[in-house]
């Protein structure tokens, strides 16, 4: 059976009128990676912050690592490691002194310190700057410092608060490896917010759609294509046009809409793999010649659209 390490009921935040968060629920299993989503001020940050005991939910609860935050925040510090959205750093600290900082406030004990300080400083490519200040690195080395930081206590439960935001694509990437080694090797479950979609399509199984406070999805990205009707885009070349193909493939039940330009056809379906060879027979039986065959996936970006419009439409 695998073990939800994630388990948040009904969690609500009001700010005066504003609900924040409202009644969200949703479930992480273990070592899997669930990627948060949603436009600027739906809740995220606000959501990461209930769930690492920062603020206190007005109502419903959560469990991390099978604690409970509301009765049990520092069982549940101890078993979470947290990347915030403004990570902030002592200048005048180099990184190892932030680190042994960091390690004193966890109460991690003094002899396997050093040994796993230097460990992390090598995983998240900084042990060449162990000894600079802080103050003098880039967005991203700040940002993989705060990866090694929240690392320390070895955490089963990993959240990060738009890791990637402001790093340019190398910086990302590099980020993005780390995460998914992370994810890998250690096993740890990984709930992390973002904009950058091709990256939580990296790293994520499942993702959560969030927009004004609401939860609208949760599902596996696979899923969603197949659930919100625009996913799959194949576009088939053949050596002439061909009337009769195209009236074959409309009688096809898998198939949404086909559309003719010259020898090209634009087919969309919802559906995965497997209609794939159906399709191709349908077109060779009515006597068409297939010179090319391109299938694009909706991307996570035109799903995201997608749902929160629906979500919109829907109230
Ligand atoms: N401390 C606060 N006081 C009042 N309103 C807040 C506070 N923190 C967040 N909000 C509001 O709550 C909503 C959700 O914010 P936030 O969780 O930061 O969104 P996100 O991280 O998705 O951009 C926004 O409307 C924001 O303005
Ligand atoms: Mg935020």
């Amino acid at each position: 059976m695998i073990e939800n390490r994630m388990e948040v009921h009904n969690l609500t935040k009001r700010y005066g009128n504003l609900i924040a968060v409202d009644q969200l629920s949703f479930k992480v299993k273990k070592g899997t990676a669930f990627g948060f989503l949603g436009p600027n001020g739906a809740g995220k940050t606000t959501t990461l912050k209930m769930l690492t005991c920062m603020i206190r939910p007005d109502s419903g609860t959560a469990l991390l690592a099978g604690y409970d935050i509301s009765k049990e925040s520092m069982a549940v510090r101890r078993s979470i490691g947290y990347v915030s959205e403004n990570q902030g750093f002592y200048n005048r600290m180099t990184a190892v002194e932030t680190l042994n900082y960091i390690s004193r406030l966890l109460d991690i004990p003094g002899n396997k310190r050093q040994k796993r300080i230097k460990e992390l400083l090598g995983q998240v490519g900084l042990a060449d700057r162990r000894d600079k200040y802080v103050g003098t690195f880039s967005r991203g080395m700040k940002q993989r410092l705060a990866l090694a930081q929240a690392l320390l206590a070895e955490p089963e439960v990993l959240l990060l608060d738009e890791p990637a935001l402001g790093l340019d694509p190398m910086g990302a990437k590099e980020i993005r490896d780390l995460i998914l080694n992370l994810k890998k090797d250690r096993n740890v479950t990984i709930f992390m917010s973002s904009h950058i979609l091709p990256e939580v399509e990296a790293i994520c199984d499942e993702v959560g759609i969030i927009n004004k406070g609401k939860l609208l999805v949760q599902n596996s990205v696979e899923n969603l294509r197949r659930t919100t009707g625009i996913g799959m885009k194949l576009k088939i070349v053949l050596a002439q046009p061909d009337m009769r193909v195209v009236a074959a493939l409309k009688k096809m039940s898998c198939i949404q809409d086909v559309k003719v330009i010259g020898q090209k056809l634009m087919i969309y379906t919802t559906v995965k793999d497997e209609v794939r060879p159906q399709i191709i027979d349908t077109i060779v039986k009515s006597g068409g010649r297939i010179l090319s065959f391109n299938i694009k996936e909706a991307s996570l970006e035109e799903i995201l659209f997608q749902v929160v419009e629906e979500g919109e439409v829907s109230k």
